[in-house]
């Protein structure tokens, strides 16, 4: 049985006491024990966060991080560092990262065996630009960045991903994937991953549906049965609007 996961994806919003009082706000709700739950949000933040969200089962994630562990890699922040601050999951390669920051499949492969080797959860992120949507090739896209995102990575291993299907042209648009599109490329994804190992490890990945997710549509999406969970930009950036995702 695959838990269904919701991950809100703070992206580059709230300063600290912004992000402490979120928090805080956000342990006090109730919340639905079958739902796991998630926040990935600035690092900056991670240390903080850590320490009000212990003994909580709201879940602690980064948005990105450098494979190595330490090392002249100005800026970076790595899987040790994240690891010392007890976070469960790491967002790699959104779209986001790929775009504005050139992040290619070989760094996010390697990002992904690290987060692996050091016991943190990578949501590895997929999807097609609006273009490659409109010229019918995005099983293409998806297929070539999985090939390569899953290089050298075990089935055992590979069971331990999140995956995140993102289509970019849904991406803080309001403009939402249909259920049917997203559970069409959702099914494709899991296809692929019975494909490139078996259909135990595919049956056991849990896929993510991210892309204008929102309070009113998640319900739809979930009760496809193939969908396991939301990856939430705006939405999750008020406690109620995140807790009633959670509580579909
Ligand atoms: P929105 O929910 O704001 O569309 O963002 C989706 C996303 O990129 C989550 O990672």
């Amino acid at each position: 049985m695959r838990k269904p996961l919701i991950a809100g994806n703070w992206k580059m919003n709230f300063v600290t006491s912004e992000a402490v009082e979120f928090t805080k706000a956000l342990v006090s709700n109730k919340f639905n024990d079958d739902v796991e739950k998630l926040i990935c949000v600035p690092s900056v933040h991670l240390s903080e966060l850590s320490k009000l969200l212990k003994g909580t089962d709201i879940k602690l994630g980064a948005q990105n991080m450098y494979f190595e562990e330490s090392g002249a890699f100005t800026g970076e922040v790595s899987p040790t560092m994240l690891q010392d601050l007890k976070v469960d999951y790491v967002i790699i390669g959104h779209s986001e990262r790929r775009e504005i920051f050139k992040e290619d499949d070989e760094m996010i492969n390697k990002k992904v065996i690290s987060a692996l080797a050091h016991s943190i959860t990578p949501i590895l992120c997929c999807g097609e630009t609006l273009e490659e949507r409109e010229k019918g090739v995005q099983e293409e896209k998806v297929k070539t960045q999985l090939i390569e995102d899953f290089k050298g990575i075990s089935a055992e291993d590979a069971a331990k991903v999140v995956i995140a299907y993102e289509p970019i042209w849904a991406i803080g648009t309001g403009k939402t994937a249909s259920t049917e599109d997203a559970l069409q490329m959702i099914v494709f994804i899991r296809k692929m991953i019975s494909e490139l190992y078996n259909s135990e490890t595919a049956e056991s990945i849990r896929i993510l549906y991210g892309g204008s997710v929102k309070p009113d549509n998640i319900r739809e999406f979930m009760e496809t049965g193939e969908i396991d969970g939301g990856l939430v930009g705006g939405a999750s950036l008020k406690a109620d609007s995140f807790a009633a995702l959670v509580n579909y």
